[in-house]
């Protein structure tokens, strides 16, 4: 007989975050369970699921409730030596023989969105704790909506139909470092407003980190307002800090959060094990 899971869900912070509970993602997750993660998900943007006793193929299960998985084939050595899979990719600074197991090893991140620098970006992003340093290395997320909807009508009228260029290169952490010509590295252009199509709530679409310029702005007075906009979204009226806990299953939705790290030791292993989902092409 089918057991019923009364899920849970609370708020993490006004603006974005909730944390859900009665689910076991060992099981298979039925339609009602599917209806309601996605409901917690439009609703709050990013949801934390803790106490998760996970294999990679259960964090793309539940990857899967939120679109197309990526399936990219990532070289990336598993820590485990069993979980390989197409698509998966660690962020972690353990070192085997010298060599990184995984990707954004150490310390502070800048605010950004994952796949800015694509025409097609991520629509969400998972990531499943394994192994957390007893202090700092949480993850801040911004409600790119939430400050999208604090600015004066007539900024919000000035956005209208402008766009960003976005830069990204990987193991580049702070904005000075990815301050390099958007023409030698990955890069791409999408509006500084974007609807979210199931919300249907107006977001900021830039970030400290990868957003180099605002196009037909590439002076002085285009990278006031581009900075002016990074402080504007980094108030703590709209960030949440996610700190971690292993086994925590956290979800956020790329298309109206922006995401950063804050800074931890180099001498204590932190791994986390990282599927993202993508808009259909
Ligand atoms: C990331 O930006 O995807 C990594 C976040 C983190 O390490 O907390």
């Amino acid at each position: 007989m089918a057991v019923t899971q009364t899920i849970k869900v609370e708020p993490t912070h006004p603006a974005v975050g909730a944390r859900v509970t009665g689910v076991d993602l060992r099981r298979p997750i039925d339609s009602d369970v599917a209806d309601e993660l996605r409901a917690a998900f439009t609703r709050h943007a990013v949801i934390c699921l803790p106490g998760q006793t996970i294999e990679a193929g259960h964090q793309v299960e539940f990857a899967a409730v939120f679109g197309p998985v990526d399936a990219d084939d990532r070289q990336m050595d598993d820590p485990n030596q069993t979980q390989s899979r197409p698509g998966v990719m660690y962020v972690s600074n353990i070192r085997e023989d010298g060599k990184l197991i995984g990707v954004l090893p150490d310390g502070e991140m800048h605010f950004h969105s994952d796949g800015m620098h694509r025409d097609n970006p991520y629509r969400a992003t998972t990531l499943y704790a394994i192994k957390i340093p007893s202090h700092g290395g949480n993850t801040l997320f911004s409600s790119q909506a939430a400050a999208y909807e604090a600015l004066p009508a007539d900024m919000q009228q000035r956005l209208d139909g402008l766009k960003g260029k976005h830069v990204f290169n990987y193991n580049k952490t702070t904005r000075a470092d990815m301050r390099t010509d958007p023409n030698e590295t990955a890069f791409a252009i999408h509006p500084l407003v974007r609807t979210h199509p199931d919300s249907g709530r107006k977001s900021l679409y830039l970030s400290r980190l990868m957003t180099h310029s605002i196009v037909g702005l590439e002076n002085a007075e285009g990278e006031e307002l581009l900075l002016e906009l990074i402080e504007h979204c980094e108030k703590p009226e709209f960030v949440y800090s996610h700190k971690w806990t292993p086994n925590d299953l956290v979800i956020w939705d790329n298309r109206c959060v922006n995401h950063a790290r804050t800074d931890f030791s180099a001498d204590e292993p932190r791994l986390l094990r990282r599927y993202t989902v993508s808009e259909p092409a």
